[in-house]
């Protein structure tokens, strides 16, 4: 049976990294059907909604999503769309690895970690107030529950992959309470895995060691914005915004993004990095256990970004991104 997927093309550069990944996709032989659904500032024009209900039910009924970045205008406006896909859907989990690319020089060549943020709470629960004006309160939840999951998918992962290590990344000096919480679960989760190691580091520490020593790290768990921040900074680790996948997965529903937004300083110019959208494809098809395809896309990408001649201009090339996915596709 083909698998069914749902796609969401997605504001600013969406549309353009989105397609070219799909193209890459099809030509490695993934059989599927394609559910082409809108949200973000796009669905908000032709809908009236950002997140319309169609959108939703798609991708709660998808086996897989491949979604393009939307857009959320800072400080006024809707509330961001990924932050409602990802609290409405539960895909507690968001995976982001930075893995050092064969081709791109940047200060470290074997980088090899991975970040999981937690996904659905602390200060994206979007509890926000004006106390009286001129005074602002933003809650940040954590919960036990929700701590114990992502502990548990860290460690569940590092088995997965053959990895030795967890990371709890935390502020609980200073937040002895809620972080305090989030350690401890990680601990608690710990003794249930006695052939992972585990440590943990404070979070300002961590952004240190990160950008001073990143082969000292494997996998490392946070909650929703340490993880959002130190991921970005570990993209920048491997080449950037550009080739930096996720996957934001839950209980039967996953979510497959690039780290990076909808870029609209150079949306709708054919300059965009497909890469990061389309590792994500590759993350997508290891969740789908298409081993096989994941292996020849990644090699693909690889080969092309190895030999150089064919980059975007984030990577100091002048190809676009068509050109790029092309160049995948004769790879692949
Ligand atoms: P951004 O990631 O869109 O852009 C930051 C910088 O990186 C820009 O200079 C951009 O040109 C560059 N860049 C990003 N992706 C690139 C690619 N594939 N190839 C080449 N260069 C690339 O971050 P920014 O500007 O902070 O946010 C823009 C919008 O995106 C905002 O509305 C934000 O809310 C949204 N956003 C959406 C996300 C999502 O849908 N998952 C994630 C992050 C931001
Ligand atoms: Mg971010």
């Amino acid at each position: 049976m083909p698998y069914s997927l749902a796609m969401i093309p997605g504001d600013g550069i969406g549309p353009e990294v989105t397609s070219a990944a799909r193209q890459v996709l099809e030509a490695a032989g993934l059989d599927c059907t394609w559910q082409e659904v809108a949200a973000g500032q796009v669905a908000l024009e032709t809908q009236g909604n950002p997140l319309p209900p169609d959108t939703l039910a798609a991708v709660r009924a998808a086996d897989a999503t491949l979604k393009g970045p939307t857009t959320t205008a800072a400080g006024k406006g809707f509330r961001s769309v990924n932050v409602a896909i990802r609290q409405q859907l539960c895909l507690y989990a968001n995976f982001r690895p930075a893995r050092s690319l064969p081709g791109i020089v940047t200060r470290y060549q074997d980088v090899d970690l991975i970040v999981i943020r937690e996904n659905t709470e602390g200060l994206y629960s979007g509890l926000e107030h004006t106390v009286v004006p001129g005074v602002v309160e933003s809650l940040r939840i954590i919960t036990a529950q929700a701590s114990e999951r992502i502990a548990r998918f860290a460690f569940q992962t590092a088995v997965r992959q053959n990895r030795h290590r967890v990371t709890c990344v935390h502020k609980a000096n200073i937040l002895k309470l809620s972080d305090g919480l989030f350690l401890d679960s990680c601990r608690k989760v710990a003794a249930e895995f006695p052939r992972i190691d585990f440590d943990d580091c404070i979070v300002d520490a961590a952004a240190m060691k990160l950008v001073t020593d990143p082969q000292a790290f494997d996998v490392l768990v946070m909650e929703n914005l340490f993880g959002d921040i130190l991921s970005d900074l570990t993209s920048g680790l491997v080449g950037g915004l550009g080739v930096a996948p996720s996957a934001n997965v839950g209980d039967g529903v996953a979510v497959f993004e690039a780290v990076h937004g909808s870029a609209p300083d150079i949306a709708g110019q054919g300059l965009a990095n497909p890469t990061a959208l389309i590792l994500s494809g590759v993350l997508m098809l290891r969740y789908l256990r298409e081993q096989e395809a994941a292996d020849r896309v990644a090699a693909a990408v690889h080969s092309v970004l190895a030999a150089g001649k064919i980059r975007t201009g984030d990577l100091g090339g002048t190809s676009t991104t068509s050109e790029f996915a092309a160049a995948v596709i004769e790879a692949l």
